[in-house]
């Protein structure tokens, strides 16, 4: 049996066991009568019209049962105005099949079904497409002069605008003590969780659909599919219990749920599509953005001058866009400042959300200008981290609800035994190898969406919560039910949590490090209601101790009702369920954020994060022998769970400081290295000596169970943390990631 209580328990992985064995079944994974199965053939130009297409080789194939594209696709499909999702940036989504016209390399642009996979494969290899080729143009670097600001959208609510000039920028700059300026150049990098992107559809007849569908938004999909296909919201369900890591990238429906369900609905039968990695590459991607910084500090350390530029890609028909350059200033308290965000649209897919969208970007070029800003003013880079320490955030002129970054850097700080650097760049070493110490900060934004959960309280006294939301890998489900539990004082092994299915009560896409804070407070807010019909039952037992009491009177502990003032008796929940005739209780609850508490405060997770690296100069080998990144993140329900998303985002860290990178070659328009062979990514032998702390913070401001979220937060200080201990090690500063070794030569 768990301790009571469970929440701030590192109670292991509900679903580990179903994962670990194979039994956990994934979209493409269920077994399903009379299946179909879906192959999509993608655009091999960039840019231009379909001409023809010839098909015959492939239908005269045994079992090839359909060959769609824009030539015969359903009418059925692509209503304009409603071809939307939750997530759609300013523009026109992307419709694959609509017409003949190619707007990026890798489009999808027909997809072949047939009796098996292996079948549908081969045989679309036998399909040709003449196109009509037209002028394209792929690359930021020899487009800058296009760049604009965003279209603004609705969007814009989770991803403001930068902040607006403030102060006398150029002036308080050129008369700056010291100054410090960096041009930062980030690659395209492309999501690629283990699990493919599939879709099994399933015909139930009359437009009734079942969708197994891979995504980070079960109720996103069903919208999403209901609008395109004119379908009752009702008759589509979409299920997506285990989900093999998404990052971001099923945030919006895919390309595959579409053909799937297009198919399924037009054959009138059960259709599977399943994208291959390489098709990975061709939906979604962290966009290539950059970043020009120019900060100034007075004599003493104060920064009293910040300006932030980004430019980043996006495509030609959405606006995509990611808060990159606002954190400066919630970070550092500069009076003088002027920030700015543009656009530049090429012929590419338009970019997508990837753990920690525009903050992992930003951070590097702050955090890294601060670095050379210390160096400059010889100071030490923490000591100047403290003495610009922001009590407010400045950029809005709020307080933050909560922010214990000192105590990151402190507690940070001493366990990684940062006293013992020396100062000097070069001047520390490890038999043949220089070896560095760097550190960053690390900001990401606390939010909160509108969500609701439906509890059911068994006549067996067993709870049962469940709500729409998915579960990418991140303790979704361990989380909600150490949360069920505790708000009924139960133990967790009596609650049952059921999730990612359309048809459970609303949750929004899980992303943005918010889904604890918005799925949480629904889940309390369910279980509360509970807590009430169940007092009301115990009120009625006979010679109730709770007779007198009302809800504020009394708690829930051991699976009990006590009373606040003599908690050693109380009525058991078993007890009281005994008394209701063998009938269940339910309750369905909605739990937003509070507007008027929540716009005073500025809201965000801190971190503080301290790499030590050594580099052989000979070889221009970086290793990353050691890391801690402190957080603070308001109340942490499950210090496990939690220390593996900081963990796993500390692994990205050194994969986009050393490895990642998508390259795309601009004669062509495509992508070169589609694959894991050559997208590098680090293994195990890269991964040494990381720790995790989690530093105590209370929030009264973020949601009633105190909750900023973690999970993107460990992406975002240290890659900057590692390139900056790979200047003190080598004194050489590389503002573009990758930073692989020929840089270093
Ligand atoms: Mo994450 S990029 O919010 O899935």
């Amino acid at each position: 049996m768990t301790k009571l209580p469970s929440i701030g328990q590192p109670v292991s992985r509900l679903e580990g066991r179903e994962k670990v064995t194979g039994s956990a079944k994934y979209a493409g994974e269920y077994n399903v009568p009379d299946l179909l199965y879906g192959y999509v053939i993608n655009s091999t130009i960039t840019k231009g019209k379909i001409r023809s297409i010839n098909t015959a080789a492939a239908e005269a194939l045994p079992g090839v049962i359909e060959i769609f594209s824009h030539e015969n696709r359903p009418a059925l499909a692509h209503f304009d105005l409603q071809y939307t999702d939750m997530d759609a940036p300013p523009g026109m989504v992307f419709r694959p099949l609509y017409d003949s016209e190619i707007k990026y390399n890798g489009q999808p642009i027909a997809l072949l079904v047939a009796e098996t996979f292996e079948l549908a494969r081969y045989a679309a290899t036998l399909i040709t497409f003449e196109y009509d080729e037209e002028a394209f143009d792929t690359d930021i670097n020899t487009n800058l002069d296009n760049a604009r600001p965003p279209k603004l959208g609705l969007a814009t609510m989770l991803k403001p605008p930068p902040p607006k000039p403030r102060g006398d920028f150029e002036g308080a700059y050129n008369n700056s003590y010291v100054q410090a300026e960096g041009e930062f150049h980030h690659g395209t990098e492309h999501h690629n969780p283990l699990e493919l992107y599939t879709t099994t559809t399933i015909y139930e007849g009359k437009g009734k659909l079942k969708i197994y569908d891979k995504t980070q938004g079960t109720i996103n999909s069903q919208l999403f599919v209901a609008n395109v296909f004119g379908l009752h919201f009702k008759d589509v369900q979409v299920i997506s219990t285990y989900v093999g890591g998404g990052f971001g990238s099923g945030l919006r429906p895919q390309y595959q749920l579409f053909m799937s369900v297009m198919a399924a609905l037009e054959l009138k039968r059960n259709v599977r599509v399943t994208l291959d990695r390489q098709q990975m590459f061709t939906f979604g991607h962290r966009p290539p953005t950059i970043q020009y910084t120019k900060f100034g500090a007075e004599e003493n350390g104060r920064v009293n001058a910040l300006y932030h530029k980004a430019v980043a890609e996006t495509s030609q028909f959405e606006d995509y866009s990611e808060v990159v350059v606002n954190w400066s200033n919630m970070l550092y308290p500069a009076d003088n400042t002027l920030f700015e965000y543009e656009l530049v649209p090429l012929d590419v897919y338009s970019p997508l959300d990837m753990r920690a969208p525009g903050g992992s970007t930003g951070s590097h070029a702050i955090e890294s200008t601060m670095d050379e800003l210390a160096y400059k003013l010889h100071m030490d880079p923490l000591d100047l981290r403290l003495l610009n320490y922001a009590d407010k955030d400045v950029s809005v002129g709020r307080p933050y609800s909560s922010k214990e970054l000192k105590e990151c850097y402190m507690q940070g700080a001493e366990k990684f035994g940062w006293s013992k650097r020396n100062p000097e760049p070069r001047s520390m070493k490890k038999g043949n190898k220089l070896v560095g110490y760097g550190m960053a900060t690390g900001i990401w934004e606390a939010n909160r969406l509108f969500a609701r959960a439906q509890a059911i309280m068994t006549p067996d006294g067993k709870l049962q919560v469940s709500n729409a939301v998915t579960d990418i890998g991140t303790g979704t489900l361990t989380v909600m039910t150490q949360i069920a539990a505790d708000t009924l004082g139960l133990a967790i092994n009596d609650v049952t949590f059921l999730y990612g299915d359309s048809k459970m009560p609303f949750a929004p896409i899980q992303g943005g490090s918010f889904t604890v804070a918005t799925v949480g407070p629904a889940v309390e807010a369910a279980c509360q209601a509970i807590g009430k019909k169940l007092l009301k039952l115990a009120k009625k037992m006979n010679n109730s101790i709770l007779a007198g009491a009302d809800i504020k009177d009394v708690l829930f502990k051991n699976g009990s009702i006590v009373l606040k003032e003599n908690m050693l008796t109380g009525v058991a929940i078993k007890d009281i369920m005994a008394t209701n005739k063998g009938k269940s209780i339910k309750s369905t609850n909605s739990a937003m954020p509070n507007p008027l508490k929540l716009k005073g405060h500025s809201r965000a997770a801190h971190s503080a994060v301290f790499v030590e690296v050594e580099v052989d100069e000979e070889l221009g080998v970086i290793e990353v022998t050691r890391a801690i990144t402190a957080v603070a993140a308001g109340r942490i329900i499950n210090p496990k769970t939690a220390t593996s998303q900081i963990l796993g985002g500390m692994v990205w860290s050194l994969s986009k400081a050393l490895h990642e990178e998508t390259i795309s070659d601009a004669r062509f328009g495509k992508y070169m290295n589609a694959n894991l062979g050559e997208y590098h990514i680090p293994v195990h032998a890269d991964i040494h000596d990381f720790d995790v702390i989690f530093v105590d913070e209370k929030d009264t401001v973020v949601n009633d169970l105190g909750i900023k979220g973690v999970g993107e937060i460990g992406l975002v200080g240290m890659p900057p943390a590692i390139a900056n201990a790979i200047y003190h090690a080598t004194g050489k500063r590389i503002n573009d990631f990758p930073i692989h070794f020929d840089k270093l030569l």
